[in-house]
């Protein structure tokens, strides 16, 4: 798997002391308010898993499933929601935890839904953030790091569902696309 990789942009140590900060922002941010962390499936799985362990409040987990790329590396600009939130967010301090801000069309619309569902609050903490690709406007209130527009695997990120499983985050060898 790791030879399949041809360069890497984010580290192993570099993601860890990012996604520790962050924890560390976060439970500053949101003390005595137990916020919902909303992870987006597949790709925030590992992030959110790094995330809510950098974190010292208490805080509740849900996931949910949209539609996203399939086995490509461009969005179909079409989101759909395929499994649905498990709890009632009415009240409830909302932190959607994202891999990656891309085109922003998958966030534009997720945040959107989840207001009209009476949160008290709605933040979107993403990992990676490409800014070049935006579509819509949408900012991201926590971000890990900025990125170059390129196509990314590992940490949660995924090839055609390979390559979540690397704990750093790198372009692959233009020869595995073909
Ligand atoms: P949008 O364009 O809606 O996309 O902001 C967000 C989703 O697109 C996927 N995405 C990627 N997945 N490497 C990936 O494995 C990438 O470089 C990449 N860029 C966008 C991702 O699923 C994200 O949730
Ligand atoms: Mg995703």
């Amino acid at each position: 798997m790791k030879n399949d990789i041809e360069k890497i942009f984010f580290t192993e140590e570099m993601i860890q002391n990012r996604v520790r900060e962050l924890g560390r922002i976060l439970s500053a941010d949101y003390e005595g308010k137990v916020p919902l962390l909303v992870g987006v499936l597949k790709g925030s799985f590992i992030f959110l898993a790094d995330l809510a362990r950098y974190m010292d409040i208490l805080c509740d987990i849900e996931f949910m499933t949209v539609s996203s790329y399939g086995a490509g590396t461009k969005t179909s600009g079409e989101v759909k929601i395929t499994k649905a939130l498990g709890s009632v967010i009415e009240n409830r301090h909302v932190i959607v935890v994202e891999d990656i801000l891309d085109s922003g069309l998958t966030l534009e619309y997720l945040k959107k839904y989840l207001s009209e569902l009476n949160p008290a609050s709605v933040k979107i903490c993403a990992f990676l953030d490409k800014p070049s690709r935006r579509q819509v406007p949408i900012i991201a209130d926590y971000v890990g790091y900025e990125c170059t527009d390129a196509f990314y695997v590992g940490y949660g990120l995924d090839y055609a569902g390979h390559y979540r499983n690397l704990p750093f985050i790198g372009s692959l060898k233009p020869e595995i696309y073909s």
